[in-house]
């Protein structure tokens, strides 16, 4: 490669991975969150386009057709999927990226088997890309409903796993020892059994932290096939591999490390701990469902000081936002004082609820996190409960419940707590709410656009 040529290309990978990280920065703030990821695009695009010009480089019609199909399947199904989908995306996407670093470790041992750190790189790649891109297709799987949500979990599951992850490295190991290129086959194979042997007995609810964790396997895999490259004739390439790596490796670290948190739970209990598998035993919960109409609830906010809304899962699906959106002004234009009530695992992604209350034109000075509001719930006169069902149950103070020690909002200690739910339904982690049996709960049925539609309606007539 000419000097001139392999600056130029260096060159511009500095500054992608400036623009780079300034859009990392960016998405710290739903504020800043948007022009953060046309920032990442734009980087990513121009890091693409100028490895085009790294001399060496061949099959570039190939390349150009991975890139377009590749981009525009990306492109199109990122335009038309639901909201309430994008964990699956996600799930994919993370996928591919494991996938394509495990290919890369792929071509570079198929292309020597010479031992030493290069091949060293290249195997552990291999391993952490094989893992991701099977634990990945499982993920996508169980959150898009196409195989069962709950913990699959098989007898002595902890030995069998650790036996098939050893037996492949075996493999790899021996692959090396032997230059024998044959081994490479049963060290792929087994790694990608391990990558669904350890995420069948991850349960629905635990997902977006897996899914998080594997983006962060997928970032450190990739990081290695870009050391394993430097040396190559792509050597350029490599390096930008690092440094992208390293990126989606620390994000993906932290959120993976957020969430868990969120949950009060280590990363080992969610990936070993097959959270959900036993059903939920005991006594059952002391009181009773008690309707209310959404006249008299619409009275009961009309004369509050403090309204808290506390939205969920089901205010996505349902699309309400922009109807909670017109109910929020409406008690702010009778002297209510309204707030939300944001926890982090509401919904089905991070800032699931900060995204489609944006959208609704909710301002930001509005939406407290869960460590931020939760002393207030008990001068709230009025909770409003909006499709939330796990994060606002109080089973999780609970000992034996399979919530136990999630941090939730304490909605429950609030005057008066509105449930705005469809009916009988379950959350994610499939298990009773004792919130709804209190003696200060009220549950107003039906969909939750057209319940807070009639909240509306009724508030503007009185
Ligand atoms: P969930 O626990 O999933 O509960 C949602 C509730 O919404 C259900 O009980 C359902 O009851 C109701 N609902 C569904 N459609 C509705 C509609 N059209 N109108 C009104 N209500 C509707 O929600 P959550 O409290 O937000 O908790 C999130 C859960 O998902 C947590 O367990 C979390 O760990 C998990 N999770 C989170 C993420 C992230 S990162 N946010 C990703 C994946 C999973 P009905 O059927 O009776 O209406």
């Amino acid at each position: 490669m000419s000097a001139w040529n392999s600056d130029l290309v260096n060159a511009v990978y500095v500054v992608a991975i400036l623009v780079f990280i300034l859009g990392l920065k960016a998405m710290s703030s739903p504020e800043t969150a948007r022009r953060g990821i046309v920032f990442a695009g734009i980087a990513m695009l121009v890091a693409v386009a100028v490895t085009f010009f790294i001399s060496g480089l061949s099959n570039f019609a190939l390349i150009a057709l991975g890139v377009i199909v590749g981009g525009g399947l990306g492109f199109y199904w990122a335009r038309v999927v639901k909201m309430t989908a994008m964990p699956q995306m996600v799930a994919v996407f993370n996928g591919m990226g494991g996938g394509a670093a495990g290919a890369i470790a792929a071509v570079e041992l198929l292309g020597s088997l010479a031992g030493g750190a290069t091949t060293a790189l290249s195997l552990a790649g291999a391993v952490i890309g094989s893992t991701s891109i099977a634990g990945s297709v499982i993920a996508f799987l169980k959150l898009q409903g196409w195989m069962r949500s709950k913990p699959i979990v098989l007898p002595a599951r902890q030995p069998i796993n650790l036996g098939v992850l050893l037996v492949g490295v075996g493999f790899g190991v021996y692959a090396v020892a032997s230059t024998t290129t044959l081994f490479l086959l049963p060290f792929f194979l087994l790694l990608l059994l391990y990558g669904v042997l350890l995420t069948l007995p991850i349960g629905g609810a635990d997902m977006p932290v897996v899914i998080s964790l594997f983006n962060a396997l997928t970032g450190i895999a990739v990081a290695l096939d870009g050391f394993a490259l430097v040396n190559g004739p792509l050597g350029d390439a490599g390096y930008a591999m690092v440094i992208a790596g390293t990126l989606v490796g620390a994000a993906g670290s932290l959120l993976t490390i957020l969430m868990a948190r969120a949950m009060n739970r280590s990363i080992a209990n969610v990936i070993f701990g097959a959270f959900g598998a036993t059903e939920e035993t005991g006594t059952p919960i002391a009181g009773q469902l008690k309707p209310i109409e959404a006249e008299d609830v619409a009275v009961m906010m009309a004369y509050a000081n403090e309204v808290i809304i506390a939205p969920g899962y089901g205010m996505a699906v349902a699309q309400a936002q922009q109807r909670v959106k017109e109910l929020a002004d409406l008690l702010e234009q009778k002297g209510v004082t309204v707030k939300f009530a944001i926890h982090p695992v509401a919904g089905r992604m991070p800032g699931h609820m900060n995204v489609l209350l944006a959208e609704a034109g909710i301002s930001y000075d509005k939406l407290f996190d869960r460590d931020e509001i939760n002393d207030e719930f008990a001068n709230a006169d009025v909770v409003l409960v909006i499709g939330a069902n796990d994060v606002v149950n109080p089973a999780a103070r609970r000992a034996g419940s399979p919530l136990q020690g999630m941090p939730i909002l304490d909605v429950d200690k609030a005057k008066n707590v509105i449930v705005i739910k469809r009916g009988q339904g379950k959350g994610f982690a499939g298990i009773e709410n004792d919130l709804f049996y209190k003696d200060n709960t009220r549950m107003l049925y039906g969909d939750a656009q057209q319940v807070v539609g009639k909240l509306v309606q009724a508030l503007k007539k009185s």
